[in-house]
């Protein structure tokens, strides 16, 4: 095996003002690829591209040029990229590997540009989504026979459409109709033969006062008014009638208040967070006496209203007898799958009530998370969908075309778990002085990301049309695929569900991994995801059985989470300890099995998340004992995943190589002047490519590991070996003196350190939170550390810190100056410029200072 020693294009550029720019268009961002099937903490497209493209090619301008044109959407710069791969490897496609695949956004762009991609992910439920996005996307499915069922006469999906498309199209709708067939028993039809769009439930407890049930709403409004329309409003009266309570409908705006609330105590005292206030004897339950309730077993779902969609407006309604009589379902009444009950008996694990809400209130299996009948809902849709996949089998078409049909099925299930359960709410747009537009929906079931909520009162999407509903979110998932299909070039990638601390591939066999790994304890993956898995299993058990079949690795009947890379908020008794110490030895662990694999010139990016250079910094190290030279550490500022939430956050692109055998030892003097020297000279560039001063600071830790890691060690006078977070914080200020930075017209490295410290926080971040990680870094790069200037310079808050610009108490001789000016400001605002003047002479500081 030859070895190619020239540098690739990330080890000396990357396109971050391209990415910056990409990432907030819907081409770059990722929007229309996240919308096919749901998986947490995606990549953009536009980041992932760079990261491919810069990985594989060598650096020069014509190469350089084509990314920055493919990274912002260009078809045909990125079909000059796949030209540019084809000439690197002419003995075959270079293979790249994500071990970390997620969804498979990576593999994805990596398949675009004609590489081999291949994913790998310790989540059956992440490793489907990646099949759907980037393996079935990409095959061609031109031959195959016709399906079974007559072609919907939709103009939506008309001959144009691309084959699978229009099929999948048909399928969806066979199985909406199969659903309708199962399932039309429990929803009866309005008397023009369409399905109401869902129904109100709540929770009701028995009251500790009187005895009597009553409903827990935390909301009456329906449906906010709309002024322009002249639509009042609807919303949700509770009524008593002896022992009995009733929901009724009414126009308008709520005039009563809700039973679920915070609010005063009944003797008008204000109590703290949330409580349910009985409607007949108005007895104050705290939350704790309402969980124990539920742990008790004594919640029962009552139905309270219905709601049609006529013609996309939201009509609510008392549900009729019929239909509170056919909402008491006995799930007990349909029969199983292979090997598993019809509802998910799988149990929540212990210890979850953080990610799996629910749990905290009692509920105790995947299935109980939803009312019965959803439920049964649910195990309607896992049948509809094995039948229309046996059907289509069936009529002659190929196991893999039907199985790519049912998995994009089984994906828009998962889409719509994420909008049911007791923890989906109704969601009205608009607000109560009508002065809005004045939808309503039915809300996703995440907060902070991945955490599943849960909630007293919830909507439950029908069997007809509307968001959150089959037919709903068939139309809104098929769009972005259609566009997705219609974009998609490349030999389509795979993907496995493994363990990246053990890869099943030959050693020296992958060219490039690329891969964006697991942050720290943002999103505990496995526990998030368990509810798609069981029903998942149910769907696709013998339709995709390496993920969700008998054999696959399972704990406790879900999904496997000893290896899973994160660190865990509570633990698990009895289980692997996922704390910080597991975290970074198995993300170790994991780099080290992606060296094994690694060509000896092939390369490893990291996409690291985590905005917390602290978190970072620990990434470096564990690249560094990984046996790693990083070359480069690019900025971008992405979109952090809450869609619709424009909280950009800073992602950093890490370039590695393979380190060669055997390194030289050299003094830390040495290496300092060699880490200084490639600064200086790189500095000119990025300030070409206008990166901005922060940004020049990051990218400087790369170059500066890539000295340090030429040596095996490096030796200090001491005799002790020099640590990494010496060259990080030289590579600051390497980059401060390269840009040779003046405070009027005197360089900076003429002021005091603290002066220093102040003026650089103040151009980086002005008055803003700093996160504690990039808080200390920067006061290593003047020597200074974070608890000596704690409280008089810097405050501290449970995320960050801020800079003070208030004057000190006192000033001397042996002020600081930055303390002076504040102190001589301070003094000039509360009385005039004698004040300011006596302030400079307590410096002991001549006038003209
Ligand atoms: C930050 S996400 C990757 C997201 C991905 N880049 C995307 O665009 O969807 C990290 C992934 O690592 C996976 N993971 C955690 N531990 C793992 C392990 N030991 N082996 C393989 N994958 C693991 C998680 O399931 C999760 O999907």
């Amino acid at each position: 095996m030859t070895e190619d020693v020239r540098p690739r294009v990330v080890d000396r550029w990357f396109p971050c003002a391209g990415v910056d720019a990409a990432c907030r268009l819907p081409i770059g961002s990722g929007k229309n690829e996240k919308a096919i099937a749901v998986w947490f903490a995606s990549r953009p497209i536009a980041q992932a591209r760079a990261a491919v493209a810069t990985a594989l090619l060598d650096d020069d301008t014509r190469t350089r040029n084509l990314i920055d044109s493919a990274v912002r959407g260009n078809a045909a710069a990125i079909a000059g990229l796949a030209e540019k791969v084809a000439e690197k490897f002419p003995a075959g496609r270079p293979v790249v590997l994500d071990v970390f695949s997620g969804r498979g956004i990576i593999p994805l762009e990596a398949a675009r540009i004609g590489a081999r991609a291949v994913g790998i992910d310790l989540s059956p439920v992440a490793t489907l989504a990646g099949r759907v996005l980037a393996d079935y996307a990409l095959r061609d499915w031109s031959n195959e026979p016709a399906l079974p069922w007559e072609q919907r006469d939709d103009t939506e999906w008309d001959a144009g459409q691309p084959r699978l498309i229009r099929d999948l199209a048909t399928f969806l709708d066979v199985v909406g109709e199969h659903v309708r067939r199962i399932a039309g028993a429990w929803y009866p039809a309005n008397a023009d033969g369409s399905y109401p769009w869902g129904y109100l439930w709540a929770i009701s407890i028995e009251c500790d006062g009187c005895g009597r049930r009553f409903p827990l709403i935390g909301s009456l409004a329906l449906r906010h008014p709309q002024a322009k329309s002249l639509d009042a409003g609807q919303w949700l009266r509770l009524t008593v009638d002896g022992d009995r309570w009733q929901a009724e409908v009414a126009d308008g705006r709520p005039d009563q208040s809700p039973t679920y609330s915070s609010g005063d105590r009944g003797d008008g005292q204000l109590r703290k967070g949330k409580s349910a206030r009985c409607i007949f004897c108005r007895h104050v339950h705290s939350l704790e006496a309402v969980k124990a309730k539920g742990y008790a077993g004594d919640y029962q779902d009552e139905l309270l209203a219905a709601a049609d969609d006529i013609e996309g407006k939201k009509i609510f309604r008392p549900p009729t007898q019929a239909e509170q009589a056919s909402s008491r379902v006995d799930p007990r009444t349909l029969p199983p799958f292979p090997g598993l009950t019809a509802i998910p008996d799988e149990p929540i694990p212990a210890n979850n009530v953080h990610t799996v809400q629910g749990s905290g209130y009692g509920y105790k299996t995947f299935g109980s998370l939803m009312c019965d009948r959803q439920a049964m809902q649910f195990a309607a849709t896992c049948m509809a969908i094995r039948a229309t996949h046996s059907d289509a089998q069936a009529a002659g078409i190929s196991d893999d075309y039907a199985r790519a049909l049912a998995a994009f099925a089984a994906c828009t299930m998962v889409r719509r778990l994420k909008r049911s359960t007791r923890g989906a709410g109704l969601m009205p747009f608009g607000n109560p002085d009508g002065t809005d537009s004045n939808n309503v929906a039915v809300n996703h079931v995440f907060s902070n990301e991945s955490k599943m909520s849960f909630q007293f009162d919830w909507f439950e999407t029908g069997l007809g049309d509307g968001p959150g509903t089959w037919n709903g979110l068939s139309k809104t998932g098929l769009r972005p695929y259609e566009t997705h299909v219609a974009r998609s070039t490349g030999v389509p990638a795979k993907f496995r569900q493994g363990n990246a601390m053990s890869l099943p591939y030959r050693d020296g066999s992958v060219d490039a991994v690329i891969t964006d790994p697991p942050y720290d304890d943002m999103i505990e993956y496995a526990d998030a995801s368990d509810l798609m898995f069981v029903w998942l299993r149910r769907a696709l058990g013998d339709i995709e059985p390496d993920l969700f079949g008998p054999d696959t690795p399972m704990q406790q009947r879900l999904q496997p989470k000893d290896d899973e890379i994160i660190v865990r908020r509570v633990q698990d008794p009895g289980r692997v300890v996922h704390d910080g110490e597991f975290y970074e030895s198995s993300l170790s662990r994991a780099f080290r099995e992606a060296r094994r694999v690694l060509r000896p010139d092939g390369r490893l990016v990291v996409v690291f998340g985590h905005s917390d250079p602290d978190a970072w910094r620990k990434l470096l190290v564990a690249l560094h004992e990984a046996g790693y030279v990083v070359t480069s550490s690019w900025p971008s500022r992405t979109e952090s995943a809450n869609t619709g939430v424009a909280s950009i956050r800073v992602t950093v692109t890490i370039g590695c190589r393979v380190a060669v055998g055997d390194r030289p030892v050299a003094t830390a003097a040495e290496v300092d002047r060699e880490a200084a020297d490639v600064i200086k000279s790189r500095v000119p560039g990025w300030t070409r490519d206008g990166l901005a001063l922060g940004d020049q600071m990051m990218a400087a830790y790369g170059p500066v590991m890539e000295v340090y890691g030429r040596y095996s060690k490096v030796i200090e006078p001491d005799a002790t070996i020099a640590p990494v977070d010496r060259y990080l914080t030289l590579a600051r200020r390497a980059v401060r003196e390269a840009i040779a930075l003046r405070l009027e017209s005197l360089p900076l490295e003429t002021f005091d350190a603290l002066t220093r410290f102040a003026f650089m926080w103040m151009k980086l971040h002005g008055r803003t939170l700093v996160p504690k990680g990039e808080a200390r870094f920067l006061a290593q790069a003047d020597n200074l550390r974070i608890e000596d200037i704690r409280g008089h310079l810097v405050t501290e808050s449970s995320t960050g810190f801020r800079l003070v610009l208030d004057p000190p108490a006192s000033v001397g001789p042996t002020s600081a100056l930055f303390d002076v000016a504040r102190a001589m400001i301070g003094a000039y605002m509360a009385s005039g410029s004698e004040a300011a003047a006596t302030a400079l002479a307590r410096s002991e500081r001549p006038p003209d200072d």
